[in-house]
């Protein structure tokens, strides 16, 4: 696709036109024109913000992930206190804790540990929880819900409607006991802005802890296992960071360039009749970003095929580009550098299972991560 079809057709329906692109140079563009927006109501009406019914409350609506500026900004300009590097750095003590605790578990373990299951899962689910001040004992809710969530490709499921009415009366719950007793969590902070001229309403402040969830779950899960995936598939690499752990940084990051975590950027909306790159794109068509094609890029990294824990300017895009940078990522590659420093001492002659089948990529679309990790 990157050499013949680089800005491709995925649907040429009239009513369903739908682009994917692919090349690194491109996807960056794409990622930052404003010409390609997010909301997709905009291209009929004003904005979503309008549009809003606040008696029927939607999780969904009005996430600062889904929305333009001018509410893209004063949504995300809310939570990012929480999320800059600063902040996020002084969780460290915290992450090696919960790494830690969950390492003896593993090593008291009979049978065959699961990384996934046993580590790379449990991890920043704890790690967010805390962070919002979800009850950590509910995490097996939060897993099936936002599994359901990020899986649904068709909404009107029933297992996903009834899922997303437990998530929002869960969440109702929750948000009545924080306001009668705040405590020094994000969820707390988010109550105290509801309300407040133009700060945050009702539908915003459910869509935004549903948007934290799922974003805090799926995804840095992938991002440890699919970087020791990537390891155990290249011992060599594996030995490097085992006797220079101060390469762990760039290893992630070759985790995240190599196995991307998330395989497409959510969906932009062409405002206007656009050409782009010798394809005539039109006003309302759908374009999506092939992160994963764009972080293999031969025109952009040497040797794109090759994983190396040395790679030097690896200037991936798998947090994303633009306004919709990932706001989460100084939190995921905190994350990530714990989870394997601590794996790696706790475990120094750690291996795959090399007598089972190989893991498998689950068959879901936008994220990549393996199912099990033996
Ligand atoms: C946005 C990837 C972890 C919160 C994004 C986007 C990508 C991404 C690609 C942009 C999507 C687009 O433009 O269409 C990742 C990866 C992660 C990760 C690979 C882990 C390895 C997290 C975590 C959190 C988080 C841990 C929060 C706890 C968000 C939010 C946005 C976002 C709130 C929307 C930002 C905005 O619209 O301004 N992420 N993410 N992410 N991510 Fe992450």
């Amino acid at each position: 696709l990157r050499l013949n079809h680089p800005v491709f057709p995925m649907s040429n329906e009239d009513s369903n036109r739908s682009w994917m692109i692919t090349k690194y140079d491109h996807v960056k563009e794409l990622l930052k024109s404003p010409s390609f927006i997010k909301d997709q109501k905009k291209l009929f009406s004003q904005s979503s913000r309008e549009d809003m019914n606040e008696d029927e409350l939607n999780i969904f609506q009005n996430m600062m992930l889904d929305v333009d500026p001018p509410d893209h900004t004063r949504l995300r300009k809310l939570v990012q206190p929480y999320f800059n590097p600063k902040t996020i750095k002084k969780m460290e003590p915290r992450i090696v804790e919960i790494a830690q605790d969950l390492l003896t578990e593993m090593k008291h373990k009979k049978g065959t540990i699961d990384l996934i299951e046993d580590y790379a899962f449990p991890l920043p689910i704890i790690v967010i929880s805390e962070l919002l001040g979800v009850p950590v004992e509910d995490r097996n809710k939060f897993r099936k819900w936002s599994n359901t969530i990020v899986a649904a490709s068709d909404n009107a499921a029933v297992d996903f409607q009834k899922d997303v009415e437990a998530f929002t009366a869960y969440l109702t719950r929750l948000f009545e006991r924080r306001k009668k007793e705040p405590e020094e969590d994000l969820i707390s902070y988010l109550l105290q802005t509801v309300d407040e001229e133009e700060q945050l309403t009702t539908t915003e402040l459910y869509s935004m802890v549903v948007l934290l969830i799922i974003a805090g779950h799926e995804t840095t899960v992938n991002l440890i296992s699919n970087t020791m995936f990537a390891l155990f598939e290249h011992p060599d690499q594996l030995s490097k960071i085992q006797s220079d752990q101060t390469l762990i940084p760039s290893a992630i990051e070759e985790g995240l360039r190599f196995y991307s975590p998330v395989d497409f950027s959510t969906a932009r909306w062409a405002e206007a009749d656009i050409e782009f790159h010798g394809q005539r794109i039109q006003h309302g068509d759908l374009v999506i970003a092939s992160i994963s094609s764009a972080n293999r890029d031969e025109e952009k990294f040497n040797h794109a095929d090759q994983f190396d824990v040395t790679r030097n300017k690896n200037a991936h895009v798998a947090f994303g580009f633009g306004i919709h940078f990932c706001l989460g990522a100084p939190l995921a590659r905190l994350e990530g550098k714990v989870a394997i420093e601590e794996l790696l001492n706790a475990f120094p002659n750690i291996d795959l299972n090399r007598t089972m089948n190989r893991p498998e990529w689950k068959p879901v679309f936008l994220l990549r991560g393996l199912s099990q990790l033996p």
